[in-house]
C-alpha cells in the first residue's frame, strides 16, 4: 500500500477562550490519496479555512494528528515545517495573492528561491509551469496587468513550479467571472488527469463538481465523503512540470 499524501486524524481546533470560545473542527478525520481531487465543501463558518489552513502548515491544530507523506507534522520544528511546506505543498487562495510590481515570471520563481534551485533552472521551470497555464504571452506582465483570471492561472504556476505532493486551493474562483472560472477549472482538471493531487475548497455546486470526491463540513464535523463521476469526463493529458 502507498503512503497517502495526507491523513489527519481527529483534527480539533478551537479559538478563544471561555465565552468567546469557538470550536471551528471538532474531530475531523481524513485520508487523501495520491492523484486524488477533493472538493470540501460547507456553508460560510464550517470551518473550511480553518481545515486548509491547518492541511496547508499555516496553523496548527488545538488537538489530533497530522501527517504529509508519512511525516508527523506535528512533530516538526518551525524550520523543518517551512521546509516541508515549501518542498510539499503549492497553495491558490480566493485573493491571488501575487507580489505586486513583480513579474508574473518573477512570481512563479520565488518558491524556488528557497529551495536551492539555480538560476537558470529557475527561470526554465518557471517558464513551463507558466505554459501550462496558457501564459507563455504574459510572463513579463506584473500583476496589475493581468486580468483576474489570469493572475490566478499565475498563481496556479507558482503553486505548481516546485512540483509539490498537493495542491491545496481556497476558493480559488471566488473572485472571478464566469469565463475565467471555466479556465481555472479546466487547468485544475487537467492536473488531476496528469496525476496531481488536489484539495479544494468551495461552497460552490458547479466547483464541486469537478472533483472526484466530495466532502462536506457542517460546524466543523465531517457530514458527508462521497465519490463522484467528475463533469464532461478525463480531459486531454497536460505535460508535468519537470521535477
Ligand atoms: N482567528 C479566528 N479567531 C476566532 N474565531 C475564528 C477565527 N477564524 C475562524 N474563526 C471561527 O471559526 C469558525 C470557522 O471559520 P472558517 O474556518 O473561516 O470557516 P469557513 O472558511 O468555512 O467560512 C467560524 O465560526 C469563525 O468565526
Ligand atoms: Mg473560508
Amino acid at each position: 500500500m502507498t503512503t497517502p499524501v495526507l491523513s489527519v486524524q481527529e483534527l480539533s481546533k478551537v479559538y478563544g477562550e471561555g465565552d468567546a470560545q469557538v470550536r471551528a473542527l471538532r474531530g475531523v478525520s481524513l485520508t487523501v490519496e495520491r492523484g486524488d481531487y477533493v472538493a470540501i465543501m460547507g456553508a460560510s463558518g464550517s470551518g473550511k479555512s480553518t481545515l486548509m489552513n491547518i492541511l496547508g502548515c499555516l496553523d496548527v491544530p488545538s488537538s489530533g494528528r497530522y501527517l504529509i507523506d508519512g511525516a508527523d507534522v506535528g512533530a516538526l520544528e518551525e524550520r523543518q515545517l517551512a521546509v516541508l511546506r515549501n518542498r510539499k505543498i503549492g497553495f491558490v487562495f480566493q485573493s491571488f495573492n501575487l507580489i505586486p510590481r513583480m513579474s508574473a515570471l518573477a512570481n512563479v520563481e520565488l518558491p524556488m528561491a528557497y529551495g536551492g534551485v539555480g538560476a537558470a533552472e529557475r527561470r526554465a521551470r518557471a517558464l513551463a509551469a507558466l505554459e501550462q497555464v496558457g501564459l507563455s504571452d504574459r510572463v513579463r506582465h506584473e500583476p496589475n496587468e493581468l486580468s483576474g483570471g489570469q493572475q490566478q492561472r499565475v498563481a496556479v504556476a507558482r503553486a505548481l513550479v516546485t512540483a509539490p505532493s498537493l495542491l491545496l486551493a481556497d476558493e480559488p474562483t471566488g473572485n472571478l467571472d464566469t469565463a475565467s472560472t471555466g479556465d481555472v477549472l479546466e487547468i485544475l482538471d487537467r492536473l488531476s488527469a496528469s496525476g496531481r493531487t488536489i484539495v479544494i475548497i468551495t461552497h460552490e455546486d458547479d466547483v464541486a463538481a469537478h472533483a472526484k470526491r466530495v466532502i462536506r463540513l457542517v460546524d466543523g464535523q465531517i457530514v458527508e465523503d462521497r465519490r463522484q463521476a467528475p463533469v464532461d469526463g478525463p480531459p486531454p493529458r497536460m505535460p508535468e512540470v519537470p521535477a
